[in-house]
């Protein structure tokens, strides 16, 4: 599709309208906006609103939203009559996993609907009764006339409601089974992949279509890619929300870490005018050489005019010279040096040369992510001779799996029975512990004396970790941050507490490198919120004397790499260092063959740790630049 804006010439690749907000919870105000002006509109009619909804973590601040509407005395919801799309099978109302129970708790018990109107496909009914209950519910949809406004999350596999890859588009309210994808995703909410119902009641896809008006949320990294497919791929059965291209009033309303995938922002070349600074030269000449399959330095003059380069190829003057400067902007990313070379001209190196021994601090989201992330690095700070301090933000306790836990508590009770060490306070918590994991409830919540067993499992690795790569006993330090423990994949809000502890240590040390999780994207993650209370501690603590030598560089903890245009500093890692590094990731032996939270990639962490640090090495090497085994990439990030 080819639009004229203001004698600008805008491609879009786009087939359904998306609207893209800074972040999650903006969007979510204006959703909820919507949500209220229509629900206004039809009681000042004196018509009933009929809403479509969804569970799941995406739209709970629309959900928040409306209920502060609500409770300010704004907005009623007297006339609302409310269908959701689904819930598992078979399920208990009461169950925390369950559906019912998320609306309830998320809106419904907030506001004055008639509970009546609160319309949920029951998990209870039994098998043989299913199809009559589904027919009765799509009869309910039609007697209420229809859905005015159908609110969807997405899955990542593309599902919609719970209509997986495969369902076709005139499929009705009926009961599926789950994509192992979906089970997998649900897992932590159910303690454990074989917890999660194998099955589900779906709205279908013809039910969804038939709204009249279909607002799609969608928030983070984790999505940019299934939803760039359903924007700007084929109608297809294997991405469910495709279907929705045929809908004549659409819209999906995501967030900037979830619109990357889309041409727009991943070759805005291609869509729009664009100005040439430094990123976007890389960024584009990084996406030429890719997509042609050629080195940078063997670009020509037609390869940047067949892909639409040409505003670029005019500006240099020659292909040439835009390749000798990207090519040279990528090879002054790499250093062997992440603390910086002493004594040497440090002009175009990433980091600078003085103080020739830095304080560096760490911080780890998670009692592995920097051995995992960053190990390689880790181990040249320490070796370089700069005075290395780990910072471990979270106790990282509910991914330790219960007979994990078991054995160091039979370990303890064992040692205690043999010495004849009873009647202590230690004692009554391991024992306490022994006697809640031999009743525990599939996916209830941990007691705290259990959690405590398994934090300080992970500190036994953290530790191990530490001594192995040469960080003394002292220099690491836990943080426990208190908005972590709840027990629960849930957590709390940040608080002062938390950044307290955080200051504390950066005064403490007073560092001249930070390096941090930068999971900018992560809208629901524990990394991201570590990453927020480090960022707003460097903001309180920014006047700082020491603070102006201080520079903060972040990896990504997650599976995802940087973009390669966006990395500024890369860190060769040789074969031995790679093993050296896994030998590293076994020190977390809880987190090893089977873990709690394995989600749906099915390899091991050291696998794909090791697997991604080998694609950015590759991938240096494929636009033309040496050859190495591994690399770990950072940003540095002005704070
Ligand atoms: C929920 C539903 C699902 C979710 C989707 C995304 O009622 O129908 O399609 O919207 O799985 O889940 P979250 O929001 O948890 O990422």
């Amino acid at each position: 599709m080819i639009t004229v804006l203001n004698n600008k010439r805008t491609v879009s690749f786009e087939k359904i309208h998306v609207q893209q907000y800074a972040t999650a919870a903006e969007a979510s105000v204006q959703v909820a906006h919507e949500i209220a002006a229509l629900i206004k509109d039809k009681q000042a009619k004196g018509q009933r609103a009929v809403l479509g909804l969804a569970t799941g973590s995406t739209p709970k601040k629309v959900y928040k939203e409306l209920v502060r509407l609500h409770r300010e005395g704004d907005l009623s919801f007297h006339n609302v009559i409310a269908f959701n799309l689904d819930e598992y099978f078979p399920i208990q109302p009461i169950a925390w996993q369950s559906y019912k129970r998320f609306m309830k708790e998320n809106l419904f018990a907030h506001i004055d609907i008639d509970q009546d109107d609160c319309h949920i496909p029951d998990g209870t009914v039994p098998q043989e009764f299913m199809k009559m209950h589904c027919e009765q519910y799509e009869k309910f949809i039609e007697d209420a006339g229809g859905i005015d406004f159908q609110l969807l999350g997405i899955g990542r596999n593309g599902h919609i409601g719970f209509n997986e890859p495969g369902s076709h588009n005139s499929s009705v309210t009926r009961l599926i089974t789950l994509d192992i994808s979906t089970r997998l995703d649900a897992a932590p909410e159910f303690g454990g992949t074989t917890n999660v119902p194998k099955k589900a009641i779906t709205m279908g896809v013809s039910t969804i279509l038939k709204a009249k008006k279909i607002v799609l949320l969608a928030w983070g990294e984790n999505k940019a890619g299934i939803v760039q497919q359903a924007v700007e791929g084929a109608v297809t059965e294997l991405v469910p929300a495709s279907y929705l291209q045929a809908h004549s009033d659409v819209k999906f309303v995501i967030d900037d870490a979830c619109a990357l995938e889309l041409t727009r922002n991943k070759a805005p070349w291609l869509t729009d005018t664009v100005m040439w600074h430094q990123q976007m030269i890389k960024k584009a000449v990084t996406h030429l050489a890719l997509t042609v399959n050629k080195p940078i330095l063997k670009l020509t003059n037609n390869d940047y005019n067949e892909n639409r380069l040409s505003d670029l190829l005019a500006l240099y003057g020659q292909a040439y010279d835009i390749n000798i400067d990207v090519f040279n902007w990528l090879q002054h990313t790499i250093t062997g040096w992440p603390g910086g070379k002493p004594n040497a001209d440090d002009t175009n190196r990433p980091e600078r040369a003085t103080p020739h021994k830095k304080r560096v601090l760490l911080f780890s989201p998670h009692p592995d992510d920097d051995i995992i992330s960053m190990g390689g690095t880790f181990q040249r700070l320490v070796d370089q001779g700069h005075e290395v301090h780990v910072a471990y933000q979270t106790s990282g306790n509910i991914a330790v799996a219960d007979d994990e836990a078991f054995r160091f508590i039979q370990f303890v009770l064992d040692f205690n029975k043999q010495f004849n060490i009873t009647n202590t306070e230690s004692t009554a918590l391991y024992e306490k512990a022994a006697r809640f994991l031999k009743t525990k409830a599939k996916g209830e919540k941990d007691i705290d004396e259990l959690r405590y067993v398994k934090g300080i499992i992970r500190r036994g690795e953290a530790l191990n970790t530490c001594r192995y790569t040469g960080v003394p006993d002292e220099q690491a330090h836990f943080l426990n941050m208190p908005f972590y423990e709840t027990g629960l994949v849930e957590k709390k809000p940040l608080g002062e507490a938390d950044y307290e502890i955080i200051m504390n240590l950066i005064e403490k040390v007073q560092p001249h490198q930070v390096y941090a999780a930068g999971d900018l994207a992560d809208p629901h993650g524990t990394h991201k919120v570590c990453l927020d209370a480090i960022l707003e501690a460097m903001k309180r603590l920014k006047q700082k004397d020491y603070m102006k030598d201080c520079w903060l560089w972040l990896y990504k903890g997650a599976w995802a790499e940087w973009d390669i245009h966006q990395i500024e500093m890369a860190v060769p890692l040789s074969p031995d260092q790679v093993l050296k590094k896994r030998a590293g990731i076994f020190k977390h032996q809880s987190q090893k063959d089977g873990v709690v939270f394995q989600g749906s990639d099915s390899r091991e962490f050291w696998q794909r740790a090791e697997e991604r640090n080998k694609a950015t090495a590759d991938l240096y090497n494929q636009l033309g630049l040496a050859e190495y085994a591994a690399m770990e990439a950072f940003v540095r990030w002005q704070y």
